[in-house]
Order: C-alpha cells, then sequence, then structure tokens
C-alpha cells in the first residue's frame, strides 16, 4: 500500500502514511543513528520512543544538543486541542516531554487550544464545551507527573491577555496567501482560523533560548511558519522532534478519531471495553489456526503488535521475540492481543489512579507552581 496517496494536516489524516516521503514533503530531517546515540547520552538514559524510531524526524534537534552542552539549556513546549476525551495516541507526547523533562531538568509549557477547537465548525462545539474538555484534558496531562516547579499548564482563553500583544507582532509577519497555502485554507475559512496559528506559535517564543516541541509529525506545519519569522522578532527558531501516529484499532489507514470510537482507546475507558476493543482490532493473522501456525503472520499491520512496538512494551528484546513469533505462526493473533490487553488495562489503570489525584498538581501547574506563578506576573511583549 506504500505510494498510495496520504494526506497529513494538523486536522486530518488519511490514508497509509509513508513516514520517508512526509520527511521529503515536510521539509524536515530523519533522527539519524548519530544524533539519536548524541541524544540518549546527554539524557543518561535510553528510551524505546527514540530507539525504535516511533520519534522520527526533527528540526534543529542537534542544535538543542549544542545549546545543552554549551550551558544555554532549551525549553520544552507542547500541547493539546481539547476538543474530547483524550486516547492513548494524545497522551503519548505527554510522556516522552515529561522523560525529557525528568532527564534535562528543564521548563515544559503546555498549551491547551480551547479557542482552536471551537473555531474548527465542523467539530460543531460551543466555547463552554471545549473550555470543560480543557480542564478535563488537563487533569489528564496533569496525571503525566510533570515537575511542579517547571511546568506552565495554561488555556488560551484564559491566558489569552498575556500574550496577545506577542501574538499580535507574530501575526503582522503572516498574510493570508501564506496560511492559506499551508494550511489549506479557502475563502469560506473564518477568520478566527486564520489568527489562530499565530496564537500556537507564541508559546515557542517563552524563552529567549531554544524551544524543543516534542509531538506528532502533523503539528509541523506551525513549525515551519515559526521558524520563518521568530529571527525576525529576536526569538530563536524552535526546534522539534516529530512522532509517528499510533495506529488505529481499526487498521492502518488513517488517524484514531472520535467519530470512530472502535478506532481508539480513551484514557477513561475501564477494562471491560479495553479488552471488547482490543478483540475487534485488525489483525495480521490468517483466516483459520492452521494457516497461521503454518504461514505466520504480519506484526507490520497488526495492531496488537504495532501498539506494543509503539509504546506498551518498553523490553526490546521482547518485542523482537514477540515480533518473530508471530512472523513464525507461534503467536497466534487471540494471544498478541491477550498481551496488549493485560498491557493497556494495567497502564489505564495506573493513569487513572494518578488522574484521582491530580486536581491538586494541576493547580499547582495552572497558577500555584513556581513557574506558574512567574508566567502570570509577565506580559508577552
Ligand atoms: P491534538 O489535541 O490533536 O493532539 C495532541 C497531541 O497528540 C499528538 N497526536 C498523536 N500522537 C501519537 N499518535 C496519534 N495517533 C496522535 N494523534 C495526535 C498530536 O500531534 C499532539 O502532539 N493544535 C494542537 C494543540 C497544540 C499543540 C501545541 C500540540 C497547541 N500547541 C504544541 C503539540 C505542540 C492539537 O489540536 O493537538
Amino acid at each position: 500500500m506504500a505510494g498510495e496517496e496520504f494526506v497529513v494536516t494538523p486536522w486530518k489524516v488519511e490514508g497509509v502514511v509513508d513516514y520517508d516521503r512526509l520527511i521529503e514533503r515536510f521539509g524536515t530531517q530523519p533522527i539519524s543513528d548519530e544524533l539519536m546515540e548524541r541524544l540518549l547520552r546527554a539524557a543518561g538514559e535510553r528510551h524505546h520512543l527514540l530507539t525504535r524510531r516511533i520519534f522520527f524526524s526533527h528540526r534543529d534537534l542537534d542544535k538543542v544538543l549544542d545549546d545543552w552542552e554549551a550551558g544555554r539549556g532549551f525549553f520544552l513546549y507542547t500541547g493539546r486541542g481539547p476538543s474530547g476525551p483524550m486516547h492513548i495516541g494524545h497522551i503519548i507526547p505527554f510522556y516522552f516531554t515529561k522523560w525529557l523533562q525528568d532527564r534535562f531538568g528543564v521548563n515544559v509549557y503546555i498549551q491547551l487550544t480551547d479557542d482552536e477547537k471551537f473555531l474548527e465548525e465542523e467539530r460543531g462545539l460551543s466555547l463552554e464545551e471545549t473550555r470543560r474538555w480543557a480542564y478535563e484534558n488537563a487533569l489528564d496531562i496533569a496525571a503525566v507527573g510533570f515537575d511542579p516547579d517547571k511546568t506552565f499548564i495554561f488555556q488560551d482563553t484564559e491566558y489569552i491577555g498575556n500574550i496577545y500583544p506577542l501574538a499580535l507582532k507574530v501575526a503582522r509577519k503572516i498574510n493570508f496567501s501564506w496560511v492559506r497555502a499551508v494550511f489549506g485554507f479557502n475563502h469560506q475559512t473564518n477568520i478566527g482560523m486564520t489568527f489562530y496559528p499565530a496564537i500556537q506559535i507564541v508559546p515557542s517564543l517563552f524563552e529567549k533560548r531554544r524551544c524543543l516541541i516534542p509531538a506528532a509529525i502533523d503539528q509541523d506545519p506551525y513549525w515551519r511558519i515559526q521558524r520563518d519569522i521568530a529571527e525576525s522578532l529576536g526569538y530563536y527558531k524552535t526546534a522539534a522532534i516529530h512522532s509517528k501516529f499510533l495506529p488505529p484499532l481499526t487498521g492502518p489507514t488513517g488517524k484514531m478519531s472520535a467519530s470512530k470510537p472502535e478506532s481508539a482507546i480513551y484514557l477513561s475507558e475501564d477494562p471491560k471495553s479495553v479488552r471488547k476493543k482490543i478483540w475487534q482490532a485488525y489483525s495480521g493473522g490468517q483466516p483459520t489456526k492452521e494457516l497461521h501456525r503454518k504461514l505466520g503472520g504480519n506484526p507490520d499491520v497488526d495492531v496488537a503488535y504495532q501498539w506494543l512496538y509503539y509504546f506498551f512494551e518498553p523490553d526490546d528484546r521482547k518485542v523482537e521475540q514477540l515480533r518473530e513469533d508471530y512472523r513464525a505462526g507461534k503467536i497466534l493473533s487471540g494471544e498478541m492481543k491477550e498481551i496488549l490487553i493485560e498491557k493497556v488495562t494495567k497502564f489505564l489503570e495506573e493513569h487513572q489512579a494518578r488522574r484521582e489525584e491530580a486536581e491538586e498538581k494541576l493547580r499547582l501547574y495552572k497558577y500555584e507552581g513556581k513557574l506558574a506563578k512567574e508566567m502570570w506576573g509577565k506580559t508577552y511583549e
């Protein structure tokens, strides 16, 4: 299926994504072995999202490491568009960002774009709804366990006064033809959407040092614009590290979507529905057990294996063994699913327990922690 047409924008993913071609299309860089090892050495620990190239592409990651080694430091920025409950794919960049924060001891800024999800008219959400989802999603993000002194979580409709002056300066550098070309806007697009990119760019300018943005590659179009204007405003071009998409349960095309609840597992789901959804997931197995034993399965399209590889089985040796045994027909699709069910259930159980305790933490991240207090005292000019 590779080579077929596919689409990746901040709002949609269609077809089977060819990530090598996407690197060319977007003009980003693959993470070379050398750069990956340099990052892991600086971090002092390995991480399977890097060694397995789930984070596979970047912009200026080498410069982030130069800055780090020279003592200039850097900061992290990521975000969430609160359009509904978060699924497992959405939380992966946050767990990775926490790992980077732990390893490098740097500040993290997290933007909740309740404005963006209201402006996307096709979603049909009211502003009250996106604000409420911002709060619900923030609890999931707080459950990830960022450093309360070095993390600021903010919601656009609340924090806008502090960033509006800088958003204006960013907005004046971007004309309509440019955002139309980058985002595919047209004459029916509401004018809120055409201004919105300025709002998503601003947090990359929160400090006068290099920003590193961990996110899936769908968000890269914003960073492309940022990098063309940042220096003219006296800031650093942002760096970025891009991940692939955790594939939908329904098969290798497109992405998990709220309009197809069977395609994703949400962070709030209970063990029963996790089991049901994973049992129905797309598999790389043969039609019968006998054929599977004889011919083996295809781990490259088996969603249960893919989820273990992407995130849920950090042990490289084990994941390699699963791959080989599945190929050889020693492991059946149902057995692969059982392994995943156990991992996902445990992950969600732990995440949900941390979420129960997250309200107080969220107050620190939003208002009362060291970084949060500093941020409310600032206006970004
Ligand atoms: P949103 O809410 O669509 O996505 C939140 C984060 O999840 C990533 N993502 C995925 N990662 C792995 N597998 C998937 N299947 C998957 N689907 C989504 C997204 O890339 C993102 O990192 N406009 C943004 C909100 C935002 C933002 C940011 C995101 C504002 N500032 C800075 C990243 C960095 C949005 O709607 O994200």
